[in-house]
């Protein structure tokens, strides 16, 4: 007999599983960004963690939020250690006031975290819409002070648009769990 008879259909078959993987899991994540208002962000953000391959549609809710969540926390950090910086100057209070909507929205996506868990998805989408409104908070303010080319506002900004894509994956999430039942 020859080896490579023997060994080639084995391998076909692997190729075959491999892929058929690999596309699904496309698939989804393409599915999971439909209604994206950011698609490419998305989709990176998504691509970027490992634990995407094999997830399902509520797992990569919880990705995104994960994605958020670090997001906050380094600009709560990075607010944090400007506000000390730029201490007595004009844009102190506008700082301030971030340092606040940081601190808010960092609470909410830790409260989303376990919602999620539990698939409660009312909650999750009332919480990542208020620290949504604490991205906007604070770059409205930042605009509104001597600061408004701050990269505080430019990463606010792109903050404010992973919580968008948090919540239209977990909308995409919730609308599966429920044709399910
Ligand atoms: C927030 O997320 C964006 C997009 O993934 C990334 O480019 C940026 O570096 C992150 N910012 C912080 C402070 O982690």
């Amino acid at each position: 007999m020859k080896p490579i008879s023997s060994v080639s259909p084995l391998i076909l078959v692997c190729l075959f599983l491999t892929e058929f993987h690999v596309t699904n899991a496309r698939g989804l994540i393409k599915k999971a960004c439909e209604t994206s208002l950011h698609k490419g962000l998305c989709l990176a953000t998504i691509k970027a963690d490992r634990d995407y391959k094999g997830a399902k549609l509520h797992d990569l809710g919880q990705i995104v939020l994960k994605a958020a969540t670090s997001n906050a926390s380094a600009l709560q950090k990075e607010v944090e250690q400007l506000l000390k910086e730029r201490a007595s100057t004009s844009v102190e209070s506008a700082l301030k006031d971030c340092k606040e909507n940081y601190d808010d929205a960092v609470s909410q996506l830790e409260k989303s975290k376990q919602a999620l868990e539990h698939k409660r998805y009312n909650d999750v989408n009332t919480w990542v819409t208020a620290a949504m409104n604490d991205a906007d908070s604070c770059e409205q303010g930042l605009k509104e002070s001597a600061d408004k080319d701050s990269s505080i506002a430019q990463k606010t900004f792109i903050f404010g648009q992973l919580c968008s894509n948090v919540l239209a994956v977990t909308n995409k999430a919730a609308a599966g769990a429920t044709r399910s039942v």
